[in-house]
């Protein structure tokens, strides 16, 4: 996020210096016009900030740059084209406003054509009329080009610390006669698009895996929960329950950070593996006959096999794959013993056992909250580990 924060800073202090400017202006009732059209771009380049800010998808955040420009620099067309660096080209990467396909294919080298120019020189290209440049206009790349009618043309380099990101491209379908003030502004929308396109790029690698990558993980994690419960009524709202008090359970055991993640996904998804279990023995409603058992009892291998794919989630597999180990050896499907069991699998059986007994399941009634805990408190040193225990009840108990 550091990028993020330290652009927000700077540019306003850039956008308090439009503010000044237009309260300057509304006090002059002569400048009342200018002062409305400065708020308007204010308003446009907050706007631009919090798509940025809001925003990981470069091509949001270039779709709301674009809308911008068209509608307050008052202009039929614009589009952006982002430099790549390994091939030295720039390619077309959003536009609006065309009425043919003319420049989605766009790929120039340096140095080549208008927005070629612009980039290579590192200063905006202005073509007053197109009409007048025939041939070696370069912007013929298209044959389609000609049926866009487009006489006007403003070719922007997009600039961070002297790095050329991209062309911002301005078309209009009639001459121009631009004021400083729209000059100003052309800038201003260059510049923001030079750092929607830098911060983009600083999410490519670590930091896109850790920022945007787990925003989109963990909604598709919370959306998977829904659907488990869907199915079973009963256990609704059982995972976020769970989850929450696992959460609290092992900050008080100590654990933080890192662990903290894979802790919350996998206890989310702990028994993803009974969408393998059929509806028939999953809402029975009375006891589990021995092969009902036999398939049951595969649920937490189920997960495992379900979600060990998705690289991600490996480290989150802990608890999915050995919330029903025990801690005397009596648990399934691996058998494991003590603190051969994962230590986050250890901290989540207790909690599930006192959610799932505090709950009215459809073989039978809930438990009332002290039976269950009578029942967590006797089976510490035999099904749970006693350390796990003993947090579970100073946590429950206060
Ligand atoms: P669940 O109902 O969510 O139960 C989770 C765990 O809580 C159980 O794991 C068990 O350790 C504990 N638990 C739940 N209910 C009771 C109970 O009434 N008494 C005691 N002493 N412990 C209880 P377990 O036993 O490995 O069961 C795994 C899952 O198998 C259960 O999840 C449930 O979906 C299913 N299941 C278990 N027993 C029956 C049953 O008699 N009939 C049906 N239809 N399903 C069952
Ligand atoms: C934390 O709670 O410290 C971060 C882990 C999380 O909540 O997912
Ligand atoms: C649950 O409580 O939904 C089931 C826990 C389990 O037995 O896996
Ligand atoms: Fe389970
Ligand atoms: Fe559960």
């Amino acid at each position: 996020m550091g990028a993020v924060r330290d652009f927000s800073a700077t540019e306003l202090t850039f956008l308090q210096g439009l503010a000044d400017q237009a309260a300057l202006a509304i006090a002059n009732a002569r400048l009342l016009r200018d002062a409305q059209s400065h708020l308007r771009k204010i308003q446009s380049l907050r706007e631009i900030d919090m798509a940025i800010a809001a925003s990981f998808d470069l091509g949001i955040t270039l779709d709301v740059i674009l809308d911008q420009t068209i509608s307050l620099l008052e202009v039929h067309a614009a589009d952006i084209l982002l430099l790549n660096p390994k091939l030295h080209t720039l390619e077309f990467a959003g536009g609006r406003g065309f009425v043919t396909a003319a420049l989605q294919y766009t790929q120039l080298r340096l140095g080549e054509s208008y927005a070629g120019r612009a980039a290579l020189e590192r200063r905006t290209v202005h073509i007053p009329d197109l009409s007048l440049r025939g041939e070696e206009n370069g912007l013929l790349r298209s044959p389609l080009f000609g049926q866009e009618g487009f006489i006007t043309y403003f070719g922007i380099p997009l600039l961070v610390k002297g790095e050329v990101k991209g062309v911002l491209e301005i078309f209009h379908r009639a001459p121009l006669h631009p004021d400083q003030d729209w000059l100003d502004f052309l800038e201003a929308l260059a510049r923001q698009a030079a750092i929607a396109i830098d911060n983009a790029s600083l999410f490519d690698g670590l930091q896109r895996s850790h920022l945007e990558l787990s925003l989109a993980y963990d909604t598709t994690l919370d959306g998977w929960a829904h659907a488990m419960e869907l199915r079973d009524m009963e256990v609704e709202d059982h995972s976020q329950r769970v989850t929450e008090m696992t959460m609290r359970l092992a900050r008080a055991m100590g654990l933080e950070g890192e662990a903290l993640v894979h802790i919350r996904r996998g206890a989310l998804l702990h028994d993803m593996g009974k969408l393998g279990v059929p509806d028939t023995i999953l809402l029975k409603p009375g006891e589990l006959t021995d092969e009902e058992w036999n398939i049951m009892r595969q649920h937490p291998q189920f997960a495992f096999d379900m979600l060990s794919p998705i690289k991600y989630l490996r480290p989150a597999l802990d608890i999915p794959y050995g919330h029903h180990e025990r801690w005397d050896g009596s648990g399934y499907p691996r058998g494991l013993k003590g603190e051969q069991i994962p230590l986050a699998a250890r901290i989540f059986a207790v909690v599930d056992v006192f959610d799932a007994l505090t709950s009215a399941r459809p073989y039978r009634e809930a438990w009332s909250r002290e039976e269950a805990i009578e029942y967590i408190r006797e089976q510490a040193g035999k099904l749970f580990d006693p350390q796990v225990v003993e947090a579970f009840l100073a946590m429950v108990e206060v």
